[in-house]
């Protein structure tokens, strides 16, 4: 072996020689703090989110080959990267140099909003074009299946991408009557010539170097490459207990998250013998350091269909590159797709190890790491040896998890039959599962009792019975679920007796109707359309207004040029900061011990409440809340202290050593229904009344009652919370540079009032948001309070202590009449807050104003309470309290119509409001768009015919089921306050003719400054390239308003529109005296004259009241009116979904920017899509969340968009008091993804009818595969023991 070796690779063509490498150093960090190649953004850290995605190239001295494969930063070494390439962002293109054709694409197509997640997506697509130039749809969904974004909702992206794919143009993009949101013919041509060549230098010592392992010492790891077999063996007797690390995707996130460590490291280079491939008469050896990419490109031509199936959905593209088969096999994971399959197909393992070869069995004994059967000190595995399958032998796999692709399976299975020659009898069975237990199970008992019993109705039974009895769950196992878990077990086994039944045509009742349990879900490649206004032909061609412009970061969020909080430059001295959080839900603090935090190197200091005497607590809403706790907990996750140090990685080893001692508290109060038996509030009830609601139960024809809990969400912004401090030296100055959403309230309410020093000292800076959607509001301005340093929070920590949208139970009482008509409603609403009030009361009030979303109830009483428990405090999520109040009042417009026998959209329609009327707090509303949107919905989605094929489809097929709904919006806009909705701006003209805009709004990735933008360019006549924003605050415009409400470019705009007009005022006669000159001889003549150029701008604010005593005001400023049709199917076997159409209508006034507002839309959609399907939070009986990284949280990813994605908009109206007659589109189709919601619950029904369960179907949201196969009740639900409630703990419980 070398001594300490260097470390040579090429990052963008350029050499990088590492002499004194860290091997603790993941690719990621060095990158973005090493090189300063900023563009790879840290989202995750743990291979979920894709963000970190950079191209990896190798070259192979043997077959002469290059192999390019993306692959996350965040979990490769660096030490793995000896003489590969890797490719960044900065190194596809730039817009110094030249942009590269995905990077234009992207942009133009609208395909960022945010821009956080975009350098990832250009990389996975790039990556895809220099192996395939022109990909397949498939390859372009795979290639983006291990990137999730927040905002766009995936479709421009996909738009964008398949430009480059090899299909017709009808394909595309279906024509449609409405302008193009971009245009394809500006696009640059591909050129694979252009692309950045293999460095010559790596491939030249790829051939000539001497292959001699090379080894990485450094302060606590020693990482050791050997390069040929003979030298790994000697590594692994040396240290034995150094983990074989290949993909790192295993032991990278133990290391990262659990606290694993392993002072050696070995990781094989290139060594032959671990990527053959050889394929023999009776099977296929494959070596155990191909990557799972690798294998399943093998596979294609192979027939492994089941094995090709898992690999399909296993991870994303980046990991699947970069795992490896053998790392696979010997993680043992409970949840391993591949090991269930392998188990059953009888493969062999072929280990080695200085005293030999030997081979052993992939069976139980090894996945259950028994020690007579696992791979022994000092032996390494080396190929996989996978049988062919023999004549009348069936091998199948199956699987089902929170999300179609990129999620951990919940339950998955192998399974095969050998029946050998002579028909139908059983020879062989093997039954393996995951997900289950704490390792793969295999259902050998099960298997052994089957054997010889012919493949038949009563071997199916008895094998359910079997394998229930076998896999036996208790009812807290780890993961929850277990109803659905144990559900899952036989009705897997059902789809292989059907799909084995059908090969050997025996089934008896096999029928079409039964064999829809085989299918596939509905799948087809992407397509959607975009219908929006076009402007006003007598318009300007120079004035941008109403035109689909390009997000003005488009290209810099492509090129990863745009800058982030942390991609700013690392400062001199600069120290950082990690918080130590509570781990307990109630309890007091007995003691914390610092000393051994405090003696580690490099930590300077720990904050706790001490050094915050005085101002550790702040009147939030009218309710104390407390930066730091260090008497009595209240929830999971409360900040105690901070410790700072001069690294990011000491400052969080250090935060692991503080010592705390608890003496937990009752009660302990959690869940919604605990806090009402606690009478547990934060102030009193909220309440709204309209008529008589008494009077009118008197005369209703029927009374329904019933409730709908709904769970929580994350905010899932891609950027996780960020801060940098930088005292300035001088006059106790500082500036923060903070991703928040609110500026003001950091510099006023928390840094200033913290160093106790006034305002105008601190000023607060926002160039750019990593997407916000109202977690970044007071949450960061607690934790900016704290913060003297730079500070990320992990999406972990983030998740854990930032809270987010507020789980709700609602209760419902209404009155009708058998046609349909609501006469009466009492709702009652119950937040749940967490441990302080944040602004779940606003939240209440905000869902209870909207509770009547499109609806004119004539009588109604609306109350709600916000929650005090011991969870983490919730706070605003884009739609603040509406996409649960509107949630509520769908729901039991659903059962009233289920009641009366009517299709629920009927019953929708008749109680809407028509025309003019008055919302239940007297606000006069107009609902004619309401109407519009409702009909234009229910034409372009075809909505009756499709009604009819559903119902066709539904009866021809017994385990599928499809389902179409429709919901209206009415979404009120105003934040109920003038003062609240004031906003100013600054503009200055400079004297080349160039022009500065600044204003209070944040962007976010909504694009608010593009908009501002197209307003200075309107309004002063000028082209928009003249005009530049450098970002938000608090220097230039003083004293802004959060952004959030769907308000943020309105109420700006006015601002902008307002300082354009007072300038062109003050320059209209210097203009007018020489009409044919430029900005700049105006500039000039104007500062000749001594007229200012520089003005500020402002707008008071909407007129808005509330008075709750009376029950009446003008809360709001106008209504966003909308309606969404939507189609899915589901699998009742499975619980799975496909969300096949939707078609939204909105009327949004005249559009300033089409193509963002298009984008708001979507985006909302999919969010409140994911809100009320597959994001699930998790938390432990004692408040622990366990939901906080992608791997355990399941946004939607690209294949949970609609198949057919159809956004139009009504033709412009007016609008008369905002901007331009335009309408805020933030917030409002976050509801809209309710209609998925009710397409499930549609199809959830039509099953339960054909099984003959008539009575009423509760569903909570969110709609998750767990709770669409439950509700599908069949032979197999009714099968399964359930667990007497209390007569165990739950993994987790509903709050
Ligand atoms: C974001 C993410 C998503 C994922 N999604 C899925 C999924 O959907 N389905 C699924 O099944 N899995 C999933 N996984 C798990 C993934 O499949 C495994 O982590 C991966 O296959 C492990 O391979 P590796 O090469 O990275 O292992 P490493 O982390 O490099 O090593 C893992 C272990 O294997 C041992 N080892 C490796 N090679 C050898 C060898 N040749 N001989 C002896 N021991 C060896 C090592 O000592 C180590 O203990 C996911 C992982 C991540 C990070
Ligand atoms: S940061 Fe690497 S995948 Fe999320
Ligand atoms: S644009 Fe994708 S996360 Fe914001």
């Amino acid at each position: 072996m070398d001594g300490a070796a260097e470390l040579v690779f090429c990052v963008n063509g350029r050499k990088v020689i590492e002499k004194n490498v860290d091997p603790e150093t993941m690719l990621l960090p060095y990158l973005r703090k090493k090189l300063q190649l900023t563009g790879t953004k840290y989202g995750c850290g743990g291979g979920g989110c894709g963000a970190c995605t950079v191209m990896i190239s190798r070259y192979n001295p043997i077959t002469k080959r290059i192999r390019h494969y993306p692959a996350n930063a965040c979990l490769l070494p660096i030490c793995s990267l000896h003489g590969a390439a890797v490719t960044t962002v900065e190194g596809v293109g730039s817009t110094k140099a030249r942009i590269h054709p995905v990077q234009e694409r992207i942009a133009k197509c609208h395909g960022t909003q945010c821009g956080f997640c975009t350098p990832g997506m250009v990389m996975s697509i790039y990556t895809l074009l220099r192996n395939h130039p022109e990909p397949t749809l498939d390859q372009l969904t795979d290639a983006l299946g291990g990137n999730l974004c927040r905002c766009t909702g995936y479709r421009p992206i996909i738009d964008a991408c398949k430009t480059f794919c090899k299909v017709s143009r009808h394909e595309r993009i279906i024509e449609s009557t409405s302008p193009k949101l971009f245009s394809e013919e500006e696009f640059l041509p591909l050129d694979p010539t252009q692309e950045l060549i293999f460095p010559p230098e790596l491939m030249i010592m790829a051939e000539k170097q001497p292959q001699r392992t090379r080894v990485f010492v450094g302060d606590r790891m020693t990482w050791i490459s050997p390069v040929t077999l003979k030298e790994l063996l000697e590594a692994k007797v040396k240290y034995p207990q150094a983990p074989i690390v290949m993909g790192n995707t295993s032991v990278g996130p133990e290391v990262r998250f659990k606290g694993a460590f392993h002072p050696v490291i070995i990781s094989p280079e290139c060594i032959e013998e671990l990527s053959v491939v050889n394929h023999a008469d009776d099977g296929l050896t494959l070596g155990a350091g191909l990557s799972l990419a690798q294998v399943k490109e093998i596979l294609k031509t192979q027939t492994y269909h089941a094995l090709l199936k898992h690999l399909g959905t296993l991870a994303g593209c980046q990991i699947r590159n970069m795992a490896s088969l053998g790392g696979h096999i010997v993680s043992r994971h409970l949840d391993s797709d591949l090991n269930p399959l392998l188990a059953v197909g009888n493969c062999t393992l072929n280990l080695l190890s200085k005293e030999g070869e030997r081979q052993i069995p992939l069976n139980e004994q090894f996945l259950t790491k028994c020690p007579s059967a696992d791979l022994k000190p000092g032996e390494i595995l080396v190929s996989v040896n996978i049988p062919y399958s023999r004549k009348w032998e069936f091998v199948s796999a199956f699987r089902q998890a929170q999300r179609q692709q990129n999620a951990l399976a919940i339950v998955n299975s192998g399974m095969r039959v050998f029946f050998g020659e002579g028909g139908g009898i059983i020879r062989e069975l093997s039954i393996a599962y995951g997900g289950v237990g704490p390792t793969t199970i295999c259902a050998k008992n099960s298997c052994q009792k089957l054997i010889g019993r012919p493949w038949n109705e009563e071997m199916l039974d008895a094998a359910c019975r079997l394998i229930l009895d076998e896999v036996s769950l208790p009812g807290w196992a780890p993961g929850g679920k277990v109803e659905f878990k144990r559900t899952l077990l036989i009705s897997f086994f059902f789809k292989f007796y059907l799909k084995v039944s059908q090969i050997l045509k025996t089934m008896v009742n096999g029928t079409d109707r039964v064999l829809s349990a085989l299918e596939d879900l509905h799948s087809r490649n992407h397509w959607g359309t975009s219908k929006y206004q076009d402007v006003d032909p007598k318009q300007l061609p120079q004035d941008p207004i109403g035109r689909p412009i390009m997000h003005l970061s488009g290209i810099k969020h492509t090129t990863g040029e745009a800058i982030y909080c942390d991609d700013m430059p690392v400062l001199d001295g600069e120290l950082f900061l990690a918080f130590v959080t509570s781990s307990r839900a109630h309890a007091e603090i007995v003691s914390i011990d610092l000393s051994e935090a405090l003696s580690l190197p490099g930590v300077v200091d720990i904050v706790t409440e001490e050094d915050l005497r005085g101002v550790n607590s702040f009147g939030l809403f009218g309710e104390p809340e407390k930066l730091l706790e260090t008497q009595e907990v209240s929830c999971v996750g409360q900040l105690v202290c901070a410790v700072v140090a001069d690294s990011e990685v000491q400052a969080k080893r250090a935060a692991k050593r503080v010592k705390i001692v608890y003496q937990d508290l009752e009660p302990v109060i959690l869940t919604i229904e605990e806090a009402i038996r606690h009478h547990s509030f934060f102030q009193g009830e909220r309440k709204l009344e309209y008529g008589n609601v008494d009077e009118a139960f008197k005369v209703v024809d029927q009374i329904l009652e019933g409730e709908i809990h709904m769970g929580g969400q994350e905010h899932f912004y891609m950027e996780t919370q960020s801060m940098l401090a930088v005292p300035k030296g001088e006059d106790q100055e500082m500036d923060v540079y903070v991703s928040s959403q609110f500026p003001k309230y950091i510099q006023v309410t928390w840094v200033a009032a913290t160093l106790k020093v006034p305002a105008n000292k601190i000023m607060c800076h926002v160039k750019r948001v990593g997407g916000a959607f109202g977690g970044k509001v007071t949450k960061t301005g607690i934790m900016a309070a704290i913060t003297p340093s730079p500070h990320l929070l992990q999406t972990r920590e983030d998740m854990l202590i930032t809270g987010g949208r507020h789980p709700y139970l609602g209760k419902y009482k209404a009155g009708f009449m058998n046609d349909g008509r609501i006469l009466a409603l009492d709702v009652e609403h119950y937040c749940n807050g967490g441990s302080t009030l944040d602004e779940s009361l606003f939240v209440i009030e905000i869902g209870l104003l909207k509770v009547d979303n499109a609806y004119k109830f004539p009588n109604l009483r609306f109350r709600g309470w916000a929650c005090r428990t011991n969870l983490p405090s919730n706070t605003a999520l884009r739609g603040f309290g509406f996409p649960q109040s509107g949630l509520i009042t769908e729901n039991c417009i659903t059962e009233v119509a289920a009641k009366c026998g009517l299709s629920p959209e009927k019953v929708r329609m008749m109680n809407m409001y028509k025309e003019i009327d008055q919302t239940p707090y007297k606000q006069e509303i107009d609902a004619t768009n309401l109407i519009q949107c409702w009909k234009e919905c229910m034409a372009t989605s075809s909505y009756s015919l499709r009604k009819v094929a559903v119902e066709k489809f539904n009866s021809e097929n017994y385990w599928k089921k499809k389902g179409l709904a429709m919901v209206p919006l009415k979404f009120p806009v105003g934040v109920l306050s003038t003062a609240a909705a004031q906003a100013a701006a600054l503009v200055h003209i400079y004297l080349d003719g160039s022009v500065l805009v600044t204003h209070g709004g944040i962007e976010m990735g909504q694009g608010v400054h593009t908009k501002m933008i197209q307003v200075a360019s309107r309004e002063l006549r000028m082209p928009m390239s003249n005009v530049h924003l450098r970002g938000t605050s608090t220097e230039t415009v003083p004293n802004a308003n959060v952004s959030g409400g769907s308000l943020v470019a309105d109420l700006n705009g006015l601002a902008v529109k307002d300082a354009c007009q007072t300038l062109l005022k003050r320059l209209e006669p210097i203009i007018s005296k020489n009409p044919k000159g430029t900005w700049k001889d105006w500039a000039q003549a104007a500062f000749d004259e001594s007229i200012s150029l520089s003005a500020t701008g402002y707008f008071r604010g909407y007129e808005s009241h509330m008075n709750w005593e009376t029950g009446e005001g003008h809360p709001f400023e106008y209504f966003v009116f909308g309606a969404a049709c939507s189609e899915v199917e589901i699998d009742c076997l499975t619980g799975a979904h496909k969300n096949i159409r939707t078609d939204i209508v909105m009327d949004i006034g005249h559009s300033i920017n089409p193509a963002l507002d298009v984008g708001q839309i979507e985006g909302a959609f999919i969010q409140g899509m994911g809100l009320y399907t597959i994001e699930e939070l998790k938390y432990s009986p004692q408040g622990v969340l366990y939901t906080r990284g992608p791997d355990q949280y399941k946004i939607p990813a690209v294949s949970d968009v609609p198949t057919e994605l159809h956004v139009s908009f009504l033709p412009p109206s007016q609008n008369s008091n905002t901007l331009y007659s335009s309408k805020g589109l933030g917030e409002p189709g976050v509801f809209l993804g309710c209609s998925v919601f009710f397409a499930i619950h549609d199809a959830v029904r039509a099953a339960r009818q054909e099984r003959g369960l008539l009575g009423p179907l509760k569903l909570d949201s969110p709609l998750t595969p767990e709770k669409i196969r439950m509700a599908c009740e069949d032979k197999f639900t009714k099968m399964i023991p359930r667990d007497e409630p209390g007569s165990y703990v739950p993994w987790n419980i509903p709050v």
